[in-house]
């Protein structure tokens, strides 16, 4: 039988592989304009704090993982996971420029081979959309997730977000585009 998810799987991935490799100059561009609200919506939802450990899924060039490092400062630290080479190696770029040692890049698709409740936030900023197996990924952050931590979820799908979450997070919260999760 013909299986449209795996023909849309093979071709879309290597448009998707050109797409990416344009993206990374142009997004940088989009983010130091959109980039300013989101981090004001972390300030008024208390999303990020110093000493936590922090896992930017899908962290693309870092535009918020460079951030989260700052204000988690030495005591915490910052997973950057992407399944893009090429944006982890410009993460780890910005990294050195700046100065940040708590820092650390995971090249993967779903999986983040992290420990169990061993984090106190995630952060998913306009990926979740893209994501194939959505359950799985949410499903491998809960598991990395610490009971009293944090899932936060900035997204264009709104509030289909829950069509996903639906038996492992809670809504806790929502501002705009942004919806804060509890397990
Ligand atoms: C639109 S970008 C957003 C980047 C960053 N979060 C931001 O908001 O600036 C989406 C990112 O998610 C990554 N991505 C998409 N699907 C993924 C998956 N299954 N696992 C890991 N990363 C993924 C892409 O490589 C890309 O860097």
């Amino acid at each position: 039988m013909f299986d449209i998810e795996r023909f849309l799987e093979e071709k879309l991935n290597p448009l998707y592989k050109i797409h990416y490799s344009i993206w990374v100059y142009w997004w940088p561009l989009w983010r130091r304009l959109s980039g300013k609200s989101i981090l004001q919506q972390w300030e008024k939802l208390e999303l990020v704090k110093e000493g936590q450990f922090f896992l930017d899924y899908g962290c693309g060039t870092g535009s918020f993982t460079i951030p989260a490092a700052r204000i988690v400062t030495n005591g915490g630290k910052v997973y950057a996971l992407d399944y893009f080479p090429r944006q982890l190696e410009i993460v780890q770029e910005k990294a050195q420029k700046e100065g940040l040692t708590n820092i650390e890049t995971i090249l993967s698709s779903s999986q983040t081979g992290l420990p169990d409740e061993s984090i106190d936030v995630v952060w998913m900023c306009d990926v979740l959309h893209e994501i194939k197996d959505r359950r799985m990924v949410l499903e491998e952050i809960c598991r990395v997730l610490k009971g009293d931590g944090v899932l936060a979820i900035h997204d264009g799908m709104g509030e289909r977000v829950m069509d996903y979450t639906d038996g492992l997070f809670s809504l806790t919260a929502t501002d705009g585009k942004l919806l804060k999760f509890v397990k």
